[in-house]
């Protein structure tokens, strides 16, 4: 495994999905600057792993990186019985590519889903901070990070730091859908976690995943009772003291009638973060321009604010000055505009 490999991975999964990448005109250059300091970090960080899942061969004929990425990734999965084979990749997205794998003894469905995430240095980030605020930080047994060091490394984000961020942003993802899967959300059970993936179950059949939501035109007499049941899972979301933070119907997936809510890393509590509101009223809206493009008109904003203030929430626009950094200039600027306009 080279860098070039490595490199060519990601650009072609880029390239291949015509994803909108954040990576200025020249798609090259930032790849290229990556040093292979930085690279050997990240071979250590997933290949930290126990290697007696040395045996681990798979059907799914992968690319030389890709390969040595799975093995890595999912070795562990694969040690521990949770998968047999690597079938195929679904879908190739920003942050993480998901694959289709046979179960392993200790599952009982036949097919799993295990979503892989891109390195810490190729993973084309949302905006984490804005849904980090007020949540903390949990290591990679779901537990919230207290020691003093590891909280300077994040602060400063050193190499460690940001390991520590990358895997505190799955832990969200994996502890958020045991939290939803507990409370009889709609959403994929999940099985385990390991540093780099997290394993759930799989929406489909063998020949066919399930669709994303928003390539699907529902049958008039569907439309009414889906929209009730999404709502009813942004509902048990705040119940559980979360806002998805990304909600639309393209992170929903529809099958057989039924749907499941995914993509859960950058959850964010509706309590703890000023922005709260606003990401939510963000959900609420795109889940309601869908159904308003299958015939279903309802008002975003009074369904937002009915949802939110039934849950003893305020509805604020302001940022609380605890969750501004004043060593970045536009949260400065931001915290000198809240000011004037009192
Ligand atoms: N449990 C599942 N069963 C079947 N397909 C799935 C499952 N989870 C994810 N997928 C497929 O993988 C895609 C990417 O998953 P997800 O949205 O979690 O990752 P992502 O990297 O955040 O992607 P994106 O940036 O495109 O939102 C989904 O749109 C869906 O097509
Ligand atoms: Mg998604």
């Amino acid at each position: 495994m080279n860098t070039k490999d490595y490199i060519d991975f990601f650009e072609e999964l880029d390239d291949e999905d015509k994803l909108n990448v954040r990576l200025g005109t020249d798609k090259r250059r930032p790849y290229q600057r990556m040093t292979r300091k930085l690279i050997q970090e990240e071979r250590q960080f997933v290949g930290e792993q126990d290697d007696s899942s040395a045996n681990f061969r798979f059907t799914y004929k992968a690319a030389r990186f890709e390969e040595w990425w799975l093995l890595e990734s999912l070795g562990n999965f694969y040690e521990h019985q949770w998968i047999s084979d690597v079938l195929r990749r679904l879908k190739g997205g920003k942050e993480a590519s998901v694959y289709l794998c046979r179960s392993g003894a200790a599952v009982a469905a036949p097919l799993v889903a295990a979503k892989v995430y891109r390195p810490r240095s190729l993973r084309n980030l949302k905006n984490d901070g804005q849904y980090r605020a007020g949540r903390g930080d949990l290591d990679e047994n779901g537990h919230v990070i207290v020691d003093d060091g590891a909280l300077h490394a994040m602060k400063k984000r050193t190499a460690y730091g940001e390991e520590l961020r990358h895997q505190s942003w799955i832990a969200f993802e994996f502890q958020t859908l045991e939290m939803l899967h507990a409370a009889g959300a709609d959403v994929p059970k999940p099985y385990a976690m390991e540093k780099n993936a997290i394993l759930m179950d799989y929406i489909g059949d063998l020949g066919n995943a399930a669709p994303t939501l928003n390539s699907v035109g529902l049958d008039p007499d569907e439309v009414q009772p889906l929209f009730q049941r999404v709502i009813h899972n942004i509902d048990l979301l705040l119940s559980n003291q979360r806002i998805h933070g990304d909600l639309s119907a393209y992170n929903i997936l529809y099958w057989d009638g039924d749907i499941s809510l995914i993509d859960f890393p950058q959850v964010v509590p509706p309590e703890a973060n000023s922005a709260a509101w606003t990401i939510f009223l963000r959900d609420v809206t795109r889940i309601c321009q869908y159904f308003a493009s299958q015939g279903l008109r309802r008002d975003a904003r009074k369904l937002a604010t009915d949802l939110w203030t039934s849950h003893g929430h305020k509805i604020t626009r302001e940022i609380h000055p605890r969750y501004l950094d004043p060593e970045k200039n536009e949260d400065r600027h931001l915290w000198e505009k809240q000011k004037t306009e009192k």
